[in-house]
């Protein structure tokens, strides 16, 4: 009995201090074990960074009250390593297969990274909001698309960019899709992403490209994507809003989440560090890095709450060495108030102090 209680102990210290491993900061010996130096650098030097959310990724730049303004390249350059943009390029693209990206916006899109890249930002730049190819209705401004394209685009949409973009530090890094979901599901993005990838390497043999799983990009499904062997530079990402109840609150777009749920209890603290335990010990396994491309709270949440909430996550990702992109900049998430001309307070120190 005293025998079987020892290796029982013994058992849970290996346990125990396998934990304490996955918790702790970035380990390249584990976690960059399939991906190149280049990658494995660029993976820890992400660091801090935020989205610039509902601006290139809105139909049309404006359209969601805010635009992505040169001052608030400069603002995030103080204290941020890096911008993630999300963008909407299929509405800007040729309906056809071909997809061919209109030029005017490609311009506008080099000029904001070109800004970032000129401040020393690492700079993610995605594919965000092609409704179709999740078989999501199609968005107000939104143009649509037959069906027997959707797909093709992604890939051909995917050529062109890094063909422009082919000479661009490579501290400008390219996220294939935004949370894959409904008709992409693990069997469906397997199959897609790869070609996808095929696409970008054509022209960018190298450079880091971040890939992410289905389910809204939810470390539920973290291990389903099937991540290409031969590829040494690949970081995958993750995003988590939980609890939902809280972040997500007396959003239109989300009615089942009604107002007044504050942050943070115990069992709030834990559904967020569940989910970083997970995702960082896919990474240890896997031998890929993490990044963290979306978490937030709206602002009909309280703000004691959402300090709260900001810097519990923000803390927890960072114990465990997980680079992190803070939902969003200016708009209802935002860390800046554009009014005011002025951070969020106690956004910002939750953030960064
Ligand atoms: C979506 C945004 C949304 C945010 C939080 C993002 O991925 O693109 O529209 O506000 O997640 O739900």
């Amino acid at each position: 009995m005293k025998k079987a209680l020892s290796c029982l102990c013994c058992g849970l210290l290996t346990w125990a201090s396998s934990l304490v491993h996955a918790a702790g900061s970035f380990d390249p010996a584990t976690q960059c074990k399939s991906v190149s130096a280049e990658t494995c650098a660029t993976a820890q030097a992400l660091g801090r960074g935020i989205n610039m959310g509902n601006m290139l990724e809105a139909p049309k730049e404006g359209d969601w009250g805010v635009r992505l303004l040169p001052e608030y390249i400069d603002r995030a350059a103080t204290v941020f390593n890096t911008v993630r943009i999300p963008i909407r390029w299929s509405n800007h693209a040729a309906v056809t297969a071909d997809a061919t990206i209109d030029p005017t916006f490609f311009s506008r899109v080099d000029k904001a990274v070109d800004q970032a890249l000129a401040k020393g930002l690492y700079v993610v730049i995605d594919m965000h909001h092609y409704s179709q190819i999740f078989g999501d209705p199609v968005q107000p401004g939104e143009v649509p698309v037959a069906p027997d394209v959707i797909d093709v685009r992604l890939v051909n949409m995917w050529r062109q960019i890094a063909e422009r973009y082919r000479d661009r530090s490579p501290k400008l890094i390219f996220e294939l899709l935004n949370e894959p979901h409904g008709r992409l599901n693990s069997t469906t993005w397997n199959l897609l992403m790869p070609q996808v990838l095929a696409a970008v390497r054509q022209s960018n043999p190298t450079r880091t490209v971040i890939v992410t799983s289905t389910y809204w990009s939810n470390v539920r499904d973290i291990a389903k994507l099937i991540m290409p062997p031969v590829d040494r530079n690949l970081i995958m990402t993750f995003h988590n809003y939980d609890p939902m109840n809280f972040t997500h609150q007396g959003l239109s777009w989300m009615p089942q989440f009604p107002l007044g749920v504050t942050c943070c209890t115990a069992a709030q603290k834990k559904v967020i560090t569940d989910a970083l335990d997970k995702a960082k010990q896919w990474s240890v396994v896997s031998g890929y890095p993490i990044f963290v491309g979306e978490f937030g709270s709206a602002n009909k949440a309280d703000m004691a709450s959402r300090e709260v909430y900001t810097r519990f996550f923000r803390e927890e990702a960072e114990r465990r060495g997980i680079p992190w992109a803070f939902w969003e900049f200016a708009s209802s998430f935002g860390m800046f108030d554009p009014a005011a001309k002025a951070w969020r307070e106690p956004l910002r120190r939750a953030l960064l102090d």
